[in-house]
Parts: C-alpha cells; structure tokens; sequence
C-alpha cells in the first residue's frame, strides 16, 4: 500500500465518520513504533499516559508520569510520521489546577513536542479546559468511560456505564465533549450498546477501546496488541503477535551462545589483511 505523506487534515475524520470508514488508532511512544504505525497506514498516533506503565516500569497506574516524561515520548513519536495525526496525551497534573495551567501545558505539548492534538480525560472539570484550551487554538480530544487516571475514584480498572442511568450519565458527557468543542472522544470500556448509541448522537467521531464495535475508529495500546504486555490484560485486548516470547527466547539464545562461545562467530568478526596482521604482531612481540 502506498501511503500519502501529507498530514492526515483533521476535519476528514468527520467525513471518514460521515462515509462510515473506520478510523485506526495505536499508542506509539518511541520512534520505531511510531514509523511501524505510518508504515501500516494508521490514520492518528496517541503517545498515551499508559507509557507510565509499558513504558516507565509503574505498575497499575497512569498517574506518575510527568509532563516531561510526556513531552520527551510525544517529540520522539512526533518527529518519526508525517501522515498520521499526533495526540500528546495530558498526564494527571497538568490539566486539574486551572483553565490557564491546562492551556500553558496544552501548549507546551504543541509547541515543544510537536502534538498536533492533546487528549485529556473526563468531563465535569475537565469540560471548562477542554474549552479553554480549544480557545486556545488547540484541537482536543475527549476521552470517557474508563478513565484511567480516576480508576482510583471509579474503584480500579472497570466497565463503565452498565446501568441506564451510568449509560444516561455517560451520554450527556458525550454531548457536553462535544458542546466544549472536542473533535473526537474515546470510549474506554463502557458496553457495546451504550458506545453504540453514543456514536449515533454525536457528530463527532468516537474511538473506542473496549467499546465494541459500533465506534467510528477503534485504538488499542501497542504493547498489548503486539503481546509485548505481560500478565493480566483486560478482555477488550485483541493479541495480534505474540512478541515478549519471541524477544525472550533471542534474549536467552544471545546468553546462552555469549556463554558457550558460539557468537561471535567468524561470520560477525571483521578481518584483517595478513600482511598488515603480521607486522602488528611483530611489533607487538616481547
Ligand atoms: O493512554 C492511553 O494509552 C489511552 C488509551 C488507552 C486510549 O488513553
């Protein structure tokens, strides 16, 4: 496939929307992750906050990272594609205080990163940022459901929206995203009808994670989809490679052939011309 090196415009996710085609989200947050998701045509790259935990080494949480951590990771990614739509994920801290501490750093993720879009989570307070920093000239996208950074206040990591008034509550988050000005809202694990229904009221695209299929683009964490992930995933994660195996496995036939004294091998050592060979030895002797 060939793919258009000109940036993706950000209202064709309106008309993608409109045409029914899907849109294809990944996390990226290193440079050869984000070159592999240009190369298979994905159409936006979210460097998420979830680079606390496949990233940083934080177990179970988001919340640690720094806004420098997430600047660092988003430059990366954002200096590796030209096509797809770049999202610097806002970590917990940089958006909470105040409309203005939420524009300063809306900014320095564009500015100093190079995101051509931020995301932050919730609604409520989140609502009056996400205005302000669309004022501000800066695309955001929505992110409802499972919010991970309050996983703490919503009890851990769990399905939202199971009972119709939670499915009530969700769907008038939805519209208020979008009254705010968001281009774009993630569903995080909230039931197939609900995202369903949501996706049909609003104007603006929904990517689901965890949401089923009715969304109008789906994302799913890097690590999990190429099975880099270890222990527990949650059970909206498709595995498409099964690469922790496959990196262990080079990572023990590396020890074990250093150890044995099969690697290097002639095959990976530079030689030498025997002429020149001689005369080091020469001058090397006694
Ligand atoms: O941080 C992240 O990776 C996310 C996705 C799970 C949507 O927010």
């Amino acid at each position: 496939m060939s793919i258009p090196l000109a940036k993706l415009p950000l209202p064709e996710l309106l008309e993608m929307k409109r045409r029914g085609d899907r849109i294809v989200m990944v996390t990226a947050y290193d440079a050869p992750g984000a070159r592999f998701a240009e190369d298979a045509g994905i159409d936006i790259v979210l460097v998420g906050d979830t680079a606390a935990m496949v990233m940083l080494g934080h177990e179970g949480t988001t919340v640690p990272v720094t806004m420098d951590e997430m600047l660092f990771l988003t430059r990366t990614v954002a200096r590796s594609v030209r096509r797809p739509i770049v999202v610097g994920d806002m970590p917990f801290g940089s958006y909470q205080v105040s409309d203005a501490e939420a524009v300063t750093n809306a900014i320095r993720f564009v500015k100093e990163a190079r995101a051509d879009v931020v995301k932050l989570e919730g609604a409520g307070p989140s609502l009056s940022r996400i205005r302000a920093i669309v004022d501000a000239g800066i695309p955001v996208m929505g992110h409802i459901g499972l919010t991970p950074q309050s996983a703490t206040m919503l009890g851990g990591f769990k399905t939202q929206g199971r009972t119709a008034e939670k499915a009530m509550r969700l769907m008038d988050e939805a519209r208020a995203l979008e009254e705010a000005g968001c281009f774009s809202i993630v569903l995080e694990a909230v039931p197939s009808p609900v995202a369903e229904r949501i996706t049909a009221t609003v104007e603006v695209p929904t990517i689901g994670i965890g949401a089923g299929p009715s969304c109008d683009g789906q994302v799913l964490v890097y690590h999990d989809l190429l099975g880099l992930s270890e222990g527990h995933l949650p059970r909206f994660v498709k595995r498409y490679a099964n690469l922790s195996r496959e990196i262990r496995d080079a990572l023990d036939a590396y020890a074990h052939d250093v150890r044995a004294g099969t690697f290097p091998s002639e095959e990976y050592a530079y030689e030498m011309d025997a002429t020149e060979l001689a005369l080091f030895e020469a001058s090397t002797d006694g």
